[in-house]
């Protein structure tokens, strides 16, 4: 039997898998697309009622497609590379959108027919008994690993996955800024409100008119009354000649005080632990969503930990939360905020015209750095302060969409 240096851990593929995947994880890569492009349409024909727990939103525009393509490749990468990136924060990422779902263990069985099929289909005759049997064994061991992830989230959530919402009432609504609304959410089982970590969301479940049912994940924005939950919704305009976002809009024009709204528990790793040292909470537009429950967190719990906020936006009339922000921030000992817009009203003195530009802020130098916006601007902003010297270890993101930071090329420069 072959010895296993004490240094290097052992692949979980059985070894005659691990060659396969080896030599093939080339062309699986280049196909990975094509793959889960052909392998959605062939399941949601197959299986149409998941067209109700899938947003068609991302399917329409590719990026679920991409972002599954993009985390079996990294999966098997890093099954035989030991010195590949831990998978650890991608796994949780997951299998965090899978609980606040509703996904059950049962419906890995439908994914692997479909995903491994659309394999075969792509790959054609290159997809030897071998080759499918060590690409099999890939999926199931990824699937297990994102299957008992998700059955501690959900017991740790005190989840039944066959019962995944609550409705929620909507007892406010508030317009926050132009496109901004805020709806303000109270259980109407009468169970008080779930623990809520500062950064997570929920998954909001909406009947269109029309019938077709689609869910949305929201940011709790704000939990300061300790029995209701708020979340903060941008309006999403098609740009180009695409459609106007559907949930959104729908949030907009069809949900008035009264509505009842199917919400999962509270979902997401994008948390503020409570360690020491000072906080950067970087945003861009909706990504402010993230900054307001971190700062209530902060001035409820730890007010004499400093926070610095910095937000872009395109003018003062779109920056939603301001003021609450300003306001809470204000309980904190140490409490600093930059702003910059991309066009400045000629009497605001206090606003930065332009876009996002951290090279000259002054910055702590143990700061844990909290980012959330449109990729391209994460990008940069992690870019200006890695050039600053903060680890990269020190800067947590979060994605407003299925996770493609690792597989789009940077982009310069960084509007809001
Ligand atoms: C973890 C997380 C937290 C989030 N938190 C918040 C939050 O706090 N506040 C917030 O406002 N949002 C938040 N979001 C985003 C939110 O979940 C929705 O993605 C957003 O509201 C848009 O949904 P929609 O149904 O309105 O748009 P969709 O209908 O899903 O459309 C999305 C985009 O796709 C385009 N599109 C749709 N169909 C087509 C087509 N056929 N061809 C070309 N383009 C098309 C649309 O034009 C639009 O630009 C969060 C997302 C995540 C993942
Ligand atoms: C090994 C198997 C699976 C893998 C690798 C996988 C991977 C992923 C990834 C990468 C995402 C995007 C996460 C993000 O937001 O960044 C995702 C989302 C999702 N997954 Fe899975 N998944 C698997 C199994 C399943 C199963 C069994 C179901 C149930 C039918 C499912 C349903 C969903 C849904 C509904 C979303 C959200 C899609 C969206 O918002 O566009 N997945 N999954």
């Amino acid at each position: 039997m072959p010895e296993t240096s004490p240094t290097t851990t052992p692949s979980l593929l059985a070894p005659a898998s691990e060659a396969v995947v080896r030599a093939t994880a080339g062309v699986v890569a280049q196909h990975a697309e094509e793959i889960t492009a052909r392998f959605y349409p062939s399941m949601f024909r197959a299986h149409p009622e998941l067209l109700r727990v899938f947003n068609q939103g991302n399917q329409a525009t590719g990026e679920q497609s991409r972002a599954l393509a993009a985390s079996v490749v990294a999966y098997a990468v890093q099954l035989i590379d030991p010195d590949a990136p831990s998978f650890a924060h991608v796994l949780r990422r997951i299998a965090y959108k899978h609980v606040s779902l509703g996904i059950r263990p049962e419906q890995y069985t439908i994914v692997g027919r479909h995903l491994l099929g659309a394999v075969a289909d792509v790959l054609g005759e290159a997809v030897t008994p071998e080759v499918a049997a060590a690409w099999n064994e890939v999926y199931w061991l990824f699937a297990m690993q994102l299957g008992a992830e998700e059955a501690r989230l959900y017991v740790q959530a005190g989840v039944d996955p066959a019962h995944p919402l609550r409705p929620y009432r909507v007892v406010r609504r508030i317009d926050e800024a132009h496109d901004i609304i805020s709806l303000v959410l109270e259980p109407a089982d009468g169970a008080p409100l779930p623990a809520i970590d500062p950064g997570q969301y929920v998954s909001v479940f909406v009947d269109l008119p029309g019938g077709d049912r689609q869910p949305r994940q929201y940011t709790v924005s704000s939990t300061s009354s300790g029995t209701r939950l708020q979340i903060t919704v941008n309006r999403v305009r098609g740009v180009d000649g695409a459609p106007d976002g559907r949930v959104s809009s729908f949030l907009h024009d069809g949900i008035e005080v009264g509505a009842v709204l199917d919400v999962s528990a509270p979902a997401g790793d994008f948390v503020v632990k409570d360690a020491e040292g000072p906080l950067l909470l970087a945003s861009a537009g909706a990504g402010i969503t993230t900054v307001l429950p971190i700062v209530e967190h902060i001035a409820r719990t730890q007010p004499t930990r400093p926070v610095i906020v910095a937000h872009a936006d395109r003018t003062a009339r779109d920056h939603a939360l301001r003021d609450t922000v300003v306001h809470v921030g204000g309980q904190i000992d140490d409490f600093t905020t930059y702003t910059w817009y991309e066009s400045v009203d000629p009497d605001d003195t206090r606003s930065r015209e332009g876009y996002m530009d951290l090279t000259d802020i002054p910055l702590p130098a143990d700061v844990q750095v909290f980012t959330c916006g449109p990729l391209p601007f994460m990008r940069h902003v992690r870019s200006t302060l890695l050039a600053r010297g903060v680890p990269a270890d020190r800067i947590r993101y979060e994605v407003f969409g299925p996770d493609l930071w690792a597989t789009q090329p940077p982009a310069e420069p960084v509007p809001a």
